[in-house]
């Protein structure tokens, strides 16, 4: 299959959205048309598409005017694992293997190549497609930030952005109404969101998976800045943070999911214990969705870009089973394998948590 001539490729997003994808898209074809003469098909909805042979054909037309658009113009899903597909027998639902269906479909579609854009989850099944045969280049996408192979993924800039507007939106009930204002934000098992976040937001406190708190301690900081006539405080929670010697707060469970586990609700937890100990009041907002949505930063849209570009040209390096990646300040690419092997969490003696402490900022761990 290697020494085949590409001439037609196709591009897929997996996993959850994030604002970036779409200049993905358009590089990815913008680069293969006007540079390489390929034809390109999009397959929509993720790996179910590849499934149910739901294509598309994506020519320069197609992705006129989405540079800026959040979202994804395929569609995407977090379900549809090809390696554990789920279908209904007798009643029950099992799993069963559809990649050498999705093989077939490819070969019928005379497809020579995929570019996958998604999270740890797609470029795993990616990854196990190369692991068979079939020629693949990955694009890490995630507004977690949590990918080790790669310095930053497209989508965190954005994500940033949203939350730091929103706790400056917050500051300003917080300073009228003298409470304590709880802002949950994203980020599954890395704090990477709320840390950024926190400190260009100038919260008063920062709580991260990667840092596990005492509460007494996040209360102390709140009364020590009603007594010095601070009479608010902003606390930002990642929905994956911790208290010492306890769990994550686990919302719901989606079986199907390649991560089945959604976190969220820690923001209440950490809002009722404080207004109990600070006898400040106390309300609470979870960001969710919001952070995921809306255009992309001119950030993202640079790195989307220069992403879907590479992407593109090291498929015509034959550099199979290869992500791109941003290392400093240039793109690479590394092997897909050694790009999900871990997550890249905040490191608590990193100098970014340092720099919070130094002005002030409690991580709750003293
Ligand atoms: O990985 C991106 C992310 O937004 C996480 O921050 C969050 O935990 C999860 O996806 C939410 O997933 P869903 O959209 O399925 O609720």
């Amino acid at each position: 299959m290697s020494d085949k001539k590409i001439k037609r490729i196709g591009v897929l997003t997996g996993g959850g959205d994030c604002p970036g994808l779409n200049a993905v898209i358009r590089a990815v074809v913008k680069t293969a048309i006007n540079k390489y003469d390929l034809e390109v098909i999009g397959y929509q909805d993720g790996f179910g598409g590849l499934i149910k042979n739901m294509a598309l054909k994506l020519d320069v037309a197609a992705v006129s005017g989405i540079l800026p658009r959040g979202g994804t113009i395929l569609g995407t899903t977090n379900r549809d694992n090809p390696f554990k597909y789920p279908v209904m027998q007798d009643g029950k639902r099992v799993y069963v293997d559809k990649s050498d269906e999705i093989l077939t479909n490819l070969r019928e579609h005379e497809i020579d190549a995929l570019v996958v854009i998604g999270g740890d989850g797609s470029l795993s099944i990616a990854r196990e497609f190369w692991d068979k045969g079939f020629p693949v280049v990955g694009v890490p996408k995630t507004i977690d930030n949590d990918l080790s192979a790669t310095d930053v993924t497209f989508g965190f800039d954005t994500a940033l952005v949203t939350a730091t507007e929103a706790i400056d939106k917050l500051h300003t009930t917080a300073e009228s109404h003298h409470r304590v204002m709880v802002l949950e934000v994203m980020g599954r098992y890395a704090g990477w969101i709320a840390l950024h976040s926190g400190i260009a937001g100038g919260a008063d406190a920062i709580l991260i998976p990667e840092i596990p708190y005492q509460i007494d301690n996040v209360c102390n900081k709140v009364k020590e800045r009603l007594a010095r006539g601070k009479k608010f405080s902003i606390v930002v929670v990642a929905e994956g943070a911790k208290p010492l010697g306890g769990e994550m707060v686990v919302q719901k469970i989606i079986e199907d999911s390649a991560d089945p586990i959604r976190l969220g609700g820690i923001g209440n937890l950490t809002a009722k214990q404080l207004e109990l100990c600070s006898e400040l009041e106390t309300r609470v907002t979870v960001l969710g969705h919001l952070q995921r949505g809306g255009s992309p930063t001119p950030f993202d849209r640079l790195l989307g870009t220069r992403y879907g570009a590479h992407a593109v040209h090291i498929l015509m390096e034959k550099k199979f089973g290869e992500m791109v990646c941003l290392r400093g300040t240039e793109i690479k690419s590394v092997p897909i394998v050694d790009a999900v092997k871990e997550l890249r969490r905040v490191p608590p003696d990193g100098d970014v948590v340092r720099a919070a402490k130094s002005v002030g900022i409690s991580f709750g761990d003293e």
